[in-house]
């Protein structure tokens, strides 16, 4: 159980990065880079996450990255993280992902999506983290979203660890035929 004093609000730790979009983030396409993203997601979720744990933390799982919109040179892209759960030593970091045309104000929502951290003790073993303070309804709504995120994550990868021990290759092989690939084998 979390001692009763070692509590931290949302606020915290709440924590936004912004950065702007270089010409050598661009891809051949002249747009961002996917993991350019992806680098400032777990940049920002790694600093929200130790300042709410005081301990260093590391990424465990990434979810819910589609990228509605693409990102231009030249926008200023910011990343809003907040720690939306709490377990014993993990903890599910929020980050809404925006992206500002300086020249029209434009701004352009680019995804939402979770990262899970461990936070590590000197032992270098899962230390326990504060519990968390959900000041608004919106922080008890996102507490809520994340307990059954979690949920519906380990029946997915339970399924998806069963589907792949019962794929019977050969009885299935049929199924090919309506995709786009040629059996070559
Ligand atoms: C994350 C890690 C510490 C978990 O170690 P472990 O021996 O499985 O530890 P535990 O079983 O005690 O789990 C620790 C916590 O991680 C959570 N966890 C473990 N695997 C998880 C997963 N795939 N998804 C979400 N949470 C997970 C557990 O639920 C537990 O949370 P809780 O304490 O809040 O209940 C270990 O797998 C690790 O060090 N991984 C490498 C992380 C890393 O280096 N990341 C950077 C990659 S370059």
């Amino acid at each position: 159980m979390t001692d009763n004093q070692n509590f931290r609000p949302v606020s915290y730790s709440r924590t936004t990065l912004t950065e702007l979009m270089i010409p050598s983030y661009a891809n051949f396409g002249g747009k961002i880079h996917g993991g350019i993203l992806l680098s400032l997601m777990d940049k920002v979720a790694y600093a929200c996450a130790s300042k709410h744990a005081g301990n260093y933390c590391v990424t465990v799982s990434v979810e819910g990255v589609h990228f509605l919109q693409p990102v231009d040179v030249g926008d200023l892209v910011s990343l809003k993280a907040s720690i939306n759960y709490v377990g014993n030593t993990s903890l599910m970091v929020g980050i809404r992902v925006i992206a500002e045309n300086v020249k029209t104000g434009l701004i352009k929502h680019t995804n939402t999506s979770y990262i899970t951290m461990v936070a590590k003790g000197d032992d270098d073993k899962p230390a326990q983290v504060p519990g968390l303070i959900l000041e608004t309804r919106e922080d008890g709504r996102r507490f809520l979203e994340a307990i059954r995120r979690r949920e519906l994550s380990r029946r997915y990868e339970t399924e998806l660890a069963n589907s792949k021990t019962i794929l019977q290759v050969e009885q299935e092989l049929h199924q090919l035929q309506q995709e786009r690939c040629k059996v070559a084998f």
